[in-house]
């Protein structure tokens, strides 16, 4: 039996890689700490329906991806978001349109991954807390002390902060890696049983703690009998409240909201909290993914590239071309 390749995190980068090395004809087996897979773009289902609390849309600039896109939205899973946007800067607030194409997953972010993911074996609930090397083969060790394996190679599709920490092995790589910074995100949701009063779907924020809105109801497949908000709070406010409690974060957004708002702010039926501690990186990188191919060590994700959804998707594709190279 062919011995599969170990596959870190169920994100998109992760899946990314997953598909391209399954097509080729190589097995895989994915792991994930999570009970589902998403990553960034998991959605959270609530009271008030199902919340896109970290990805809010895509574009697809790039030719590949743009292709990827279009199958998914033959099949289905994507549609097209067209939301009023609007635009606050210097205490004002002003429609804002344009003409890009901006994607979402539908009827959910999720919907996405978890169709990339299809009949995959994955591990869930599974965070692995080492990487080693034995004779010939890689081992997994995970947090309740299980031993996975064996496995001919390891892709890591982490947040760089956590892929470092499995990089023991691969000290090469895990230099490089630590030297990547993420910042954190806070996401707030909220929502009210009358719908505000403005026409405004979706809003790029400055001067403000926030730095995106956006009427989560709006999107596609999203229907809520309540009016449904999603509020991301800018990289410097996240850092500064990193320990804040969530009533206080819920508190202090919801009162940015009501600032920026060119209406009646009413009381809402509920919200929720969201702390993503690797939401972005700090910089920009264009190295497709790291490896070190000799040990049979693969590294990818958003942060390799642009820090969007489309640069993970890429980077996943990257680490994949990488490791077939190496094998021919
Ligand atoms: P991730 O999605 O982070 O996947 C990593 C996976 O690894 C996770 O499932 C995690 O559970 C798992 N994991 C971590 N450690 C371990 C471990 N030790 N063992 C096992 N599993 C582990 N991008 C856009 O293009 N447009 C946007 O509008 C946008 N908005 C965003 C808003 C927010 C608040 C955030 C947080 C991100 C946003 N992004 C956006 C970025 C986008 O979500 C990411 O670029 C993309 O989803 C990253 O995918 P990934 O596979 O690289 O990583
Ligand atoms: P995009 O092209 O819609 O937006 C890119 C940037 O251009 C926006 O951040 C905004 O500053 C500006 N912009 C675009 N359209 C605008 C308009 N109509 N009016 C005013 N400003 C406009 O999407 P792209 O390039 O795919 O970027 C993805 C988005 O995801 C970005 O907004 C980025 O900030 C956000 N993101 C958020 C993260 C987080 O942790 N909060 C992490 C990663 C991405």
């Amino acid at each position: 039996m062919t011995v599969p390749i170990a596959i870190i995190g169920t994100g998109i980068a992760g899946l990314s890689a997953a598909q391209a090395l399954h097509s080729a004809g190589h097995p895989v087996h994915l792991f994930d700490k999570s009970h589902g897979s998403g990553g960034r773009m998991s959605s959270k289902r609530s009271d008030a329906g199902v919340l896109d609390m970290g990805a809010q849309y895509f574009t697809a600039r790039d030719r590949r991806f743009v292709e990827i896109v279009q199958q998914w939205q033959a099949n289905g899973h994507v549609a097209v978001w067209t939301p009023q946007l609007y635009n606050y800067h210097a205490g004002r607030l002003s429609p804002s349109p344009d003409e890009q194409t901006r994607w979402v997953g539908n009827p959910r972010m999720s919907a996405i991954t978890r169709a990339m993911r299809g009949d995959l074996p994955v591990t869930f609930s599974c965070r692995i807390t080492e990487v080693y090397r034995g004779k010939h083969h890689w081992s997994l060790q995970d947090a309740d002390g299980v031993t996975h394996g064996p496995f001919s190679h390891v892709v890591i599709a982490l947040p760089a902060p956590q892929a470092t920490t499995l990089l023991a092995a691969a000290p090469k790589l895990a230099s490089i890696v630590a030297g990547v910074k993420m910042d954190p995100t806070w996401a707030v949701a909220l929502a009210f049983e009358t719908p505000l009063q403005t026409p405004m779907e979706g809003c790029f924020v400055q001067d403000s703690p926030l730095d995106w809105l956006a009427r989560n109801r709006s999107k596609p497949g999203r229907a809520s009998n309540l009016d449904t908000w999603v509020l991301h709070a800018t990289s410097d406010w996240s850092k500064q409240h990193l320990d804040l409690s969530k009533e206080d974060v819920i508190e202090q957004l919801h009162g940015a909201f009501a600032e920026l708002v060119d209406c009646a702010m009413p009381a809402p039926a509920f919200t929720l909290a969201h702390r993503w501690l690797y939401a972005r990186p700090a910089g920009a990188h264009e190295w497709g993914s790291l490896s070190d191919p000799d040990l049979g060590v693969y590294v990818c994700g958003d942060w390799c590239l642009s820090g969007r959804v489309e640069g993970a998707w890429l980077s996943g594709q990257e680490a994949a071309r990488r490791l077939l190279e190496h094998l021919e």
